[in-house]
């Protein structure tokens, strides 16, 4: 466990505090798409995992995880839904964590990133997944042209092939960077899209 940033942490608090789980956010369909090709036991990780949409998608199949975040307001949504399908307590525990300070619970079978890059993280990620383990991982790519206002979400968005390039040695299940619509007529936006295995030796 360790202190979260008080800026960060108010920030997505500040955004979820208002939510209700009438109003979550569906899966995404690369997670739904990957999902029969998961195992059905074992220990999963969701980082980031804000109001835990794939935490409880994770946990239904049959893993344990593990759901951390910098945000208490998101993850007790993720808690409220998880308690009414029965899966908390239980199937999940919830962690509020800063992971800029690249900290991770234990060690994974299956872990899941979406719509969070912290890029000291990522070797943090390999380490902790067993041989074998399984990593499905989609966000943001820097939009093509070159414009003011993107440059202050720098850090947070992926270089095209960045993501393919960080696990190139992994076994590579899947990868595209594409444009995806979102519901709602929420904006859409080009992501990166990764299902990768870590060597078994
Ligand atoms: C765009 S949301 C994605 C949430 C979730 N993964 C999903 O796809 O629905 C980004 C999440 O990252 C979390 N976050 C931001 N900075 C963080 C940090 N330093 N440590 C842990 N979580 C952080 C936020 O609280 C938020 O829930």
């Amino acid at each position: 466990m360790n202190t979260p940033s008080p800026l960060a942490r108010n920030k997505w608090d500040r955004r979820y505090a208002g939510r209700t789980v009438e109003d979550l956010m569906e899966p995404t369909p690369f997670l739904l798409s990957c999902l029969p090709e998961l195992p059905t036991t074992g220990l999963a990780l969701d980082i980031a995992a804000g109001a835990g949409r794939h935490t409880l998608i994770l946990a239904q199949r049959g893993l344990q995880v593990d759901a951390v975040d910098i945000s208490w307001q998101g993850l007790r949504l993720a808690r409220q839904q998880a308690a009414q399908a029965g899966l908390w307590p239980g199937s999940i525990q919830f962690f509020v964590a800063d992971l800029e300070l690249a900290w991770l619970p234990r060690m994974y079978d299956v872990i899941v990133v979406s719509f969070f890059l912290f890029r000291p993280l990522l070797p943090v990620i390999k380490d902790r997944l067993r041989p074998g383990g399984w990593l499905l991982y989609e966000t943001r790519v820097e939009p093509m042209a070159d414009n003011a206002s993107a440059s202050h979400r720098r850090d947070f968005w992926l270089k095209p092939r960045e993501l393919l390039d960080a696990f190139s040695d992994f076994e590579v299940l899947r990868y595209d960077e594409g444009h995806r619509r979102r519901p709602e007529g929420r904006a859409g936006g080009v992501t990166a899209r990764l299902l990768a295995r870590k060597p078994v030796s």
